[in-house]
């Protein structure tokens, strides 16, 4: 059995060994800038640890994580536009670099070569394989959809902030860890507490990603932090501090969510300084440590020996200390 950091090397020299030298350059060269940036892999790791639970020969399964890393990066692409981001894993995204019209164009072409990968399957998985990637890739498109139109609206429940970050970033996990299992032939039980998992994990990964962007250490994180707080998303942080403020707190923050004309460091200073008066990181930390506990329960239901489960809580683990 292989450790996270043994898979996440291997991964990474398949990734680097990935042909894609078609033509033009100019569609491809953003593709491997992208993917050549770095980043976690967790969705590719976490298939292959998912896989791993039931048989050694991770090489088996190289090119569904490819496809489930190459959808990720997709999807990096046409959100940093969505979100006006200038930066990603410390350097400047497609669409700065190049323009909006290649991060829209090299994004379609990563999601083609996405399905291309999943499709490199065992004739009698590959309708259990597409279905999950399909309904998942609908599901982010769904989600993302959510979180623009949020940005325009100020009554965004806790409950609607949860579905959408959901569909945005943990059935991504979900369906990463569920496909491993698919590939590995696993039992139908075990398959959806892994899908389960991923989900809570995601939660908490998202929660957590919320909160980085405003308290994250700009050196690691690789993101302009407060760049939520520029474009009014309605973040589990956000929501709660407009339903905690004051009387006081609440017009100072209606007026952050409704100034244009303003530096982006002073509003970013500004809001922080009303999370930081309202209690927001404790509440979000909390909160963060209920969905990841949930997580923790669906590994131990697992019908494998309990030796085997060991890379995944290490895995789960180190990801709720990340810095990036
Ligand atoms: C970023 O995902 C998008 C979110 C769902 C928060 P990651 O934090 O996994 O990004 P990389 O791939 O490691 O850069
Ligand atoms: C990303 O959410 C979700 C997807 C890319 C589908 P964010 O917008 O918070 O991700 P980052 O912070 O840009 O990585
Ligand atoms: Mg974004
Ligand atoms: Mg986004
Ligand atoms: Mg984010």
């Amino acid at each position: 059995m292989k450790t996270p950091a043994e898979l996440l090397e291997l991964f990474n020299t398949h990734l680097t060994n990935l042909p894609l030298d078609r033509k033009p350059e100019g569609l491809y060269t953003p593709v491997r800038y992208e993917l050549s940036l770095g980043g976690k892999r967790i969705r590719p790791v976490l298939m292959l640890l998912a896989y791993q639970l039931y048989h050694d020969n991770v090489e088996a399964i190289m090119s569904t994580a490819l496809g489930i890393e190459m959808y990720h990066n997709y999807t990096l692409l046409h959100d940093d536009v969505m979100d006006r981001a200038d930066m990603r894993r410390g350097k400047p995204t497609v669409h700065k670099v190049w323009n909006d019209n290649t991060a829209i164009l090299s994004g379609d072409a990563m999601l083609v070569l996405a399905y291309q990968l999943m499709s490199d399957v065992e004739q009698q998985q590959l309708p259990a394989v597409l279905q999950r990637f399909t309904e998942t890739a609908l599901e982010i498109g769904e989600g993302q959809q959510m979180d623009m139109e949020f940005e325009q609206r100020m009554d965004v429940t806790e409950q609607e902030y949860i579905e959408m970050i959901r569909l945005k970033t943990s059935v991504l996990l979900a369906c990463a860890l569920e496909i491993g299992a698919i590939r590995a032939d696993a039992p139908e039980s075990d398959r959806k507490a892994l899908y389960d998992f991923g989900q809570y994990l995601g939660l908490a990964f998202q929660l957590q990603d919320d909160l980085l962007d405003v308290y994250g250490d700009p050196k690691t994180f690789g993101k302009q932090i407060g760049g939520d707080i520029l474009c009014n998303k309605k973040t589990f942080m956000l929501i709660n501090a407009l339903a905690k403020a004051d009387a006081a707190q609440r017009a100072e923050l209606e007026h952050w969510l409704n100034t244009t004309d303003t530096q982006p460091q002073e509003k970013i200073k500004a809001v922080t300084e009303i999370y930081n008066t309202i209690g927001i990181r404790k509440l979000a930390e909390e909160r963060i440590n209920q969905y990841f506990d949930k997580a923790l329960e669906q590994i131990e239901i697992l019908g494998v020996d309990n030796d085997k489960k060991q890379s995944l809580y290490a895995l789960a683990h180190s990801l709720m200390g990340r810095k990036s």
